[in-house]
């Protein structure tokens, strides 16, 4: 199967959307609690306007779509602060899973942020995502974390 990466434009806005409730419905629920599972898929509603959701996910970040055949099966984005490279989103669609794709978001991710002078990347990992990131060369900063209902792994990595 051929995966083009490309960067997200904005009428790809509500596919993202949707393409993180898809993928977060199907993953998540482990790592929140029931009210922080409800506002997640409250803040990434593709019935938000486009302008909202382009405030959501480009303005201001880097942010990556990967197609195949055509139609968007994930997404990665991230911003550039305080000389850090932040993973903020990264989502692929479960009948996607284990084809390379998050590996190929995350390549592009992090080859912009040292375009953006960036020396470290860091996120905050879901408990699923944990050995993808750890295999992509991250480390765990501490133990599992809790905050606002979700549980995550915070990680760094030298680029
Ligand atoms: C995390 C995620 C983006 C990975 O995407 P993916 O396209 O399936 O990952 P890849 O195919 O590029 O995986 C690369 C390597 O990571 C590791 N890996 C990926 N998923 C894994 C899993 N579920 N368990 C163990 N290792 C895993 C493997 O080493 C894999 O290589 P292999 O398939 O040759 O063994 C995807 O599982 C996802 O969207 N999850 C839900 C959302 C989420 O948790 N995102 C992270 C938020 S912080």
């Amino acid at each position: 199967m051929k995966i083009l990466i490309r960067k997200a434009k904005r009428r790809d806005v509500k596919k993202i959307a949707e393409v993180i409730t898809k993928s977060f419905l199907e993953t998540a629920r482990r790592d929140c609690t029931k009210k922080k599972f409800e506002d997640y898929l409250g803040t990434h509603s593709p019935k938000k306007s486009e302008e909202e959701l382009f405030d959501l996910y480009l303005r201001g970040a880097i942010c990556f779509v990967a197609e195949a055949n055509g139609e968007i099966v994930g997404i990665g984005n991230g911003v550039v602060e305080n000389g850090r490279g932040r993973v903020s989103l990264l989502f692929v669609l479960p009948e996607y899973f284990r084809k390379g794709i998050g590996r190929k978001l995350m390549k592009r991710l992090e080859e912009d942020f040292i375009r953006n002078n960036v020396r470290y990347s860091y996120l905050r990992s879901s408990s699923l995502a944990l050995a993808f990131y750890q295999d992509f060369g991250y480390k765990k900063t501490s133990g599992m974390k809790k905050s606002f209902g979700i549980k995550y792994y915070p990680m760094k990595k030298v680029l």
